[in-house]
């Protein structure tokens, strides 16, 4: 660090100890929170070199494994068998044998019969040292994402991995750094990204409908408390429920963020900066737990750490802010918010409104005026894939147009839409916005994984499709 942003960074620690309430004299509590926010923007060794716009030959038809088959993975398993010609599913991967069985039965009635892998915790390590691999999908619990991806770049395969990708700071460079060192490609299924909505929010902010962007709303606000205590037909060994005994922060911020960080140019022009955390006290859960079944390992638990509504606050380098929420605990109509604002327009989402400097902005614009915006700005790829989305759906459609763009990229040669920096960039809200949260909501800054490149201006590939 140079003197002068040495003594800034001192002069504010100073400033963040009072705020804390740690006497400025207690020199060791001091260093000890100088020396937590310090490590967060310490950069490792990189292993190779930058995987942006990373591409390779075009792949004729993909060869796809995966791991986990709960009640994410057979959707994505389902949409890969539909994409005859183009992909393959070549092995598939749960512990649980049942879940793998029910898997085999849907696609043999497809008449496909793919390899499988079960009963072990490891059986996942076996079936990535096959060699008829390109491309492995993860869909298994958070904590499994980052050693799963990691040992198949390591393979020398492709990662598509659910979302979050990582949850701990640690983790997000191992993808960064693996990704670079093997140069290979790991994506992070943000399939809120494909929606119809997000891409046409996302054509108006690179056409310039909303001028100068300044601010936007995101959140996962989503009520899971039934799934979370559920123990049949639920999250595995509910693992869902247990990062709330462990956890306080957004542990959940991608679906809300990602499109946001598309629509700002996130490492591509613009970079998350800093951010500011906190959550309420926890109610829902503690009450929820009172009326499970007595047998349930969750029933009549005191000791859930994670706030109910966490709203975390992200400034980027352009000035611009978010607002990211993360409630999956209380009793209210799923949301995401998806709010943009600019200074010549406003979107928000549930629903969808739209409202434009000179056309009576005090008001959301009449329906048809709407409905000529959503004609005007629409992405293309959501006509054109009418029939396949109709047919194969997920999530009103969104996680097929991201399956398909995913599969068409590599066949075609092009770089993939979202690559790893996306992936780290995004996550990094969760480890993030804990340690601010456990810190009394002190500014923390990001950590850059792009290594200085985010300045640069780069296009997003599904928007050279418009
Ligand atoms: N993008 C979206 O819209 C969306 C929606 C739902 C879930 N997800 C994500 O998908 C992932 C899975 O969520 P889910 O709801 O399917 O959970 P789930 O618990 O239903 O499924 C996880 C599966 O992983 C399997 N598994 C666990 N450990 C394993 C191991 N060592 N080897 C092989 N298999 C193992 C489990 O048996 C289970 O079938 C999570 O990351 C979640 O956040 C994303």
């Amino acid at each position: 660090m140079h003197n002068k942003s040495r003594r800034k960074f001192i002069k504010l620690s100073a400033l963040s100890a009072a705020f804390l309430g740690l006497p400025f004299s207690d020199s060791h509590a001091r260093d000890e929170v100088e020396r937590r926010i310090a490590s967060i923007t310490e950069q490792p060794l990189a292993r190779g070199k930058s995987v942006m716009g990373l591409k390779f030959a075009p792949m004729k038809e993909v060869k796809v494994a995966f791991i986990g088959l709960g009640m994410r993975g057979p959707n994505h398993v389902e949409q890969i068998a539909g994409l005859h010609g183009k992909a393959r599913v070549t092995a598939i991967c749960d512990i649980r044998k049942e879940k793998v069985d029910e898997t085999l039965a849907m696609l043999s009635k497809k008449d496909q019969f793919p390899a499988s892998y079960s009963s072990s915790d490891f059986a996942w390590k076996e079936m990535l040292r096959r060699d008829d691999i390109d491309l492995v999908v993860i869909s298994t619990p958070w904590a499994d994402h980052v050693p799963m991806a990691v040992y198949a770049m390591q393979q020398g395969m492709h990662v598509a991995v659910e979302v979050p990708a990582a949850m701990t700071l640690e983790d997000c460079w191992k993808l960064v750094n693996t990704a670079e060192e093997m140069q290979r490609n790991c994506m992070m299924m943000e399939n809120v990204c494909y929606g119809d909505e997000e891409l046409w929010v996302l054509n108006m902010a690179q056409k310039g409908v909303f001028g100068t962007l300044t601010y936007a709303e995101a959140a996962y606000i989503h009520d899971l408390r039934w799934l979370m205590f559920d123990k049949n037909k639920g999250y595995y060994d509910q693992w869902r429920i247990r990062h709330h005994i462990e956890n306080d922060g957004n542990l959940y911020p991608t679906h809300g963020l990602g499109p946001v960080a598309q629509y700002m140019g996130i490492s591509r022009g613009d970079r998350f900066e800093r951010l500011v955390s906190m959550s309420s006290l926890e109610a829902g859960l503690t009450a929820h737990s009172l009326t499970v079944e007595a047998d349930n390992e969750f029933y009549n638990r005191t000791d859930f750490v994670h706030g109910d509504m966490n709203n975390t606050l992200i400034k980027t380098a352009m000035g611009r802010s978010i607002l990211v929420q993360h409630d999956v605990v209380t009793p209210r109509p799923y949301s995401r918010i998806n709010a943009l604002a600019g200074t010549n327009a406003y979107h928000e989402g549930y629903p969808s409104r739209l409202s434009i400097k000179g056309k009576d902005s005090h008001n959301w614009l009449k329906e048809d005026d709407y409905k000529a915006m959503r004609e005007k700005y629409k992405h293309p790829i959501w006509d054109r894939l009418k029939k396949q989305i109709a047919e194969n759906g997920g999530h009103g459609g969104m996680d097929f147009v991201m399956i398909y763009r995913l599969i068409d990229c590599l066949n075609r040669g092009l770089p993939l839409d979202m690559d790893v920096y996306d992936a780290a960039d995004w996550s990094v809200v969760i480890p993030l916005s804990k340690l601010s949260v456990e810190l009394g909501s002190l500014s923390v800054a990001f950590p850059d994984f792009t290594r200085g490149k985010w300045e640069g201006k780069r296009e997003l590939g599904i928007m050279a499709e418009v």
